[in-house]
């Protein structure tokens, strides 16, 4: 089966979107892990936009399952994953005015800087990932700089427009997953992975791992708004029934 590995970063959107301390994506790591994730995903940024130091300090004590820290490789944030020890990192170009991360990683011209890092986080028993475009010359360029496992970047396949380019994109994608098989690193993958696109992705045999956000924590917003406004309902009516009582 394909684990299923959860980024709770837009948790941390929405609560920094008012500067308090809910909805805490310390919790939503919990209760994502006990709806069955192999994982939860967390990108601190340099920026700290969405996950911040006290979150991924947290989230090391509670995940039970596995922490996969996405990062640039950028050595204030590799001092904090050495320190954090997640089981994986996930190495990611980062831009200040993205998004989310837009393209894969360059591999290829920054082989020096990646040996040392996975040597550095090898030696503290953290694998690493690379997150790359499903392209021949980024795998091999990430199994010569000695990662563990490959995340094919998804984003390109999931906003194709039209039939012709959505199989276009999927058989980069299949043709990919099959070359970094062969080069026996593990394959996952990720970015824009949605309820209509994920399940072509899933007869990829080489995948064994998906991350994925954006469109889980739509969902649960959506999902749970019901059962939320209820419980608000539920709250004021019982509350008015005892309007006499002293403040
Ligand atoms: N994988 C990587 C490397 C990412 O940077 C992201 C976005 O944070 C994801 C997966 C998840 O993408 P999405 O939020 O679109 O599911």
């Amino acid at each position: 089966m394909i684990r299923l590995n959860v980024n709770i970063d837009h948790i941390a959107t929405i609560r920094n979107a008012r500067g308090g301390n809910e909805p805490d994506p310390v919790v939503a790591a919990s209760l994502a892990e006990l709806a069955g994730a192999s994982g939860i995903v967390c990108h601190l940024r340099e920026d700290r936009r969405h996950i911040n130091d006290r979150d991924l300090r947290l989230l090391r004590e509670v995940v039970q399952t596995k922490l996969d820290l996405e990062m640039a490789a950028n050595e204030e944030i590799i001092q904090i994953a050495l320190q954090t020890r997640p089981e994986l990192v996930t190495i990611v170009p980062e831009k200040r005015q993205e998004l989310t991360t837009e393209g894969g990683l360059d591999v290829v011209s920054q082989r020096e800087k990646l040996i040392s890092l996975c040597e550095r986080m090898h030696e503290r028993g953290i694998e690493v990932s690379l997150f790359v475009e499903p392209e021949e010359k980024q795998i091999t360029a990430a199994k010569e700089v000695g990662a563990d496992m490959v995340e094919l970047h998804t984003g390109t396949y999931a906003n194709a427009k039209t039939p012709e380019r959505f199989k276009f994109e999927l058989n980069r994608i299949i043709n990919a997953a099959a070359f970094a098989g062969n080069l026996e690193l593990k394959v996952a993958a990720g970015h824009g992975l949605n309820y209509y696109n994920t399940k072509h992705i899933c007869y990829i045999y080489e995948i064994e791992e998906l991350s994925i956000g954006h469109s889980i924590i739509s969902r649960a917003a959506l999902a749970g708004i019901e059962r939320a406004v209820k419980e608000m309902i539920e709250l004021i009516n019982n509350s008015t029934l005892h309007r006499n009582i002293d403040i």
